[in-house]
């Protein structure tokens, strides 16, 4: 049962309101349309935009304000453009994924590729996680997390415990039902939504953060992405972007020079390979430099870059080992990103782009 203040959405298409439909109206409009594409029954609720003219089902409590998931019920055109190609890859291949579970939370079964789980980098791992808090405002009403996935980490799932509701968007409506199960405990809102065209009226949201995707949305709309987050999060709020640096982060060049070189022709091949052949969806990934974000944006003068994680798990696998002191060299790494995190947000790996409004 949906209970929120419903006047912070708007219509991802037409940016109007949006009104709440309930059980009796949604049979009407859903009864006269091919429903199969959307893969989900029980579309009990819904909403419509102010003029009429599009209507976003309900499925489980979690809002699909996906332009894609709309049916038109206007008369005049339907004004909905396509996804581009690299988009639509990412959104398929979250929506094809499996979960697993891990300390009682669901989690990507990809997750392994990226995080390293072993005992000896887990609180350096950990660590890493709850940096966000240190940039964002203490507490709030709305922190949204967009492109939330399952918040499938404990330490993540507890950045937002000072705040009253945690807003959970992504492309993908499985990532969602895996968030509202992890964050069952607490006050949740779950939108389907494109972080490229965010469904909420601006000045909303007390906090935004982004982790870990907007190098996945394609490159010329990386820049519509910040600009919407900066759209919502309310004024004296900031915005937190975990990005990678990847050929632009100098320490993880340095220390894994022919593993890099490697991993940007596969990077490079990746990309031609998707478009001539039709192969299972693989991920899109594109990766802006610090110099990028300091022109681009009007509030530029305002983007700080800090010290998220300074190495990533190709390092891990190669130095950080029990019998090597791995505990230790990652307290030292853990120190001087404490220490010196805007060093480390510029050379290392991952830095939190933090964004004042
Ligand atoms: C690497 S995961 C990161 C998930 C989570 N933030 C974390 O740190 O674990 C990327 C997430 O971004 C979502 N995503 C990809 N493209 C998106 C888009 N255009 N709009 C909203 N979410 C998107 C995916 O569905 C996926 O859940």
């Amino acid at each position: 049962m949906l209970n929120f203040d419903f006047s912070i959405l708007q219509c991802p298409i037409t940016k109007e309101s949006l009104n709440f439909l309930a059980r009796e109206n949604v049979s009407e409009i859903i009864q006269k349309f091919d429903t199969s594409f959307l893969k989900f029954d029980n579309i009990n609720e819904g909403f419509v935009n102010e003029s009429n003219t599009y209507f976003y089902p309900v499925f489980d409590d979690i809002l699909l304000l996906l332009p894609v998931y709309a049916l038109y019920i206007g008369k005049g055109e339907d004004s909905r453009g396509k996804m581009v190609f690299d988009k639509e890859r990412v959104f398929n291949y979250y929506n094809e994924i499996s979960y697993n579970t891990k300390n009682s939370l669901k989690i990507y079964e990809d997750s392994a590729k990226w995080v390293d789980f072993r005992e000896v980098s887990s609180e350096y791992i950990s660590n890493a996680f709850t940096k966000a808090r240190r940039y964002l405002n203490p507490s709030g009403k709305y922190m949204l997390d967009i492109a939330s996935g399952p918040i499938g980490l404990q330490e993540y799932v507890d950045l937002s415990e000072n705040y009253e509701v945690r807003i959970c968007a992504d492309i993908s409506v499985n990532a969602l039902i895996q968030a509202k199960y992890n964050y069952s405990h607490r006050e949740g809102i779950y939108i389907c939504a494109d972080i490229t065209n965010i469904p909420l009226k601006e000045n909303v949201c007390d906090a935004v953060l982004c982790q870990h995707t907007l190098y996945h949305i394609p490159k010329n709309e990386q820049k519509t992405a910040v600009e919407e987050m900066y759209r919502v999060a309310k004024p004296d709020t900031r915005i937190v972007i975990i990005y990678n640096w990847f050929y632009y982060g100098w320490f993880m060049n340095l220390s894994l020079f022919p593993i890099q070189l490697y991993r940007v022709a596969r990077h490079l091949a990746g990309k031609v390979y998707v478009r001539l052949v039709n192969s299972k969806p693989r991920l899109y990934f594109f990766i802006h430099s610090r110099a990028w974000f300091k022109r681009s944006f009007e509030f530029s003068n305002s983007i700080g870059f800090y010290s998220w994680r300074s190495t990533n798990k190709y390092f891990m696998s190669i130095y950080i080992h029990k019998w090597l002191g791995g505990k230790r060299i990652l307290n030292c790494l853990r120190r001087s990103e404490d220490k010196h995190p805007e060093f480390w947000g510029r050379f290392g790996d991952y830095p939190a782009i933090v964004i004042k409004k």
